[in-house]
């Protein structure tokens, strides 16, 4: 059985992100939506949101469900039996951010890196960017998934007021 583990921070997921699991699930058995620490990033969203936010992103994929990663990357992909990690990349940024995390959990584990390229009708949408617009008082209902605009203008209010 082939299992792929597609990891990010998700914070938020966009339609960039449901695109790549989508095609990952036709490439592979199992795709398991690995939500991660990235050292450096603090989120907006709680990992309980980015976790229920995807659930709901993903709920018509049989083949697809959403886990943790509670330390190392490569060690999670051990626990679930998954030989590939699966990235999409948007452009040369994306790929020289992404090149020495693959190169380095080659280097941990031997997992493989499979990059697709972003889907043309997404390859402007990045997690960063949604949170910028929505900052600023833009409309990101058209890039995220059913529900991400509402929890994303929710907390960037309550972020405002303090909470
Ligand atoms: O969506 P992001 O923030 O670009 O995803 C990066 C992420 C979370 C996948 C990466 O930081 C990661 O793998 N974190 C888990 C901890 C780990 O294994 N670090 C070593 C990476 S080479």
């Amino acid at each position: 059985m082939s299992i792929a583990v597609c990891p990010g921070s998700f914070d938020p997921v966009t339609l960039g992100h449901l695109d790549v699991v989508r095609r990952g699930a036709e490439l592979f058995d199992e795709v398991v939506v690995a939500v991660a620490t990235h050292a450096g990033k603090a989120p907006l969203l709680s990992l309980d949101e980015r976790v229920a936010l995807l659930e709901r992103a993903v709920a018509d994929l049989a083949t697809v469900r959403v886990a943790v990663v509670p330390g190392l990357l490569v060690d999670f992909c051990t626990q679930v039996g998954a030989t590939v990690l699966l990235k999409g990349l948007r452009g040369g940024g994306d790929y020289d951010a992404e090149l020495p995390m693959a190169w380095m959990n080659r280097h941990l584990s031997g997992v493989e890196t499979l990059f697709l390229p972003a889907g043309r009708q997404v390859s402007h949408i990045a997690s960063s960017l949604v949170k910028d617009v929505a900052r600023h008082g833009g409309r990101i209902e058209d890039l995220v998934p059913d529900g991400v605009a509402e929890a994303v203008m929710a907390r960037l209010g309550a972020t405002r007021s303090g909470d």
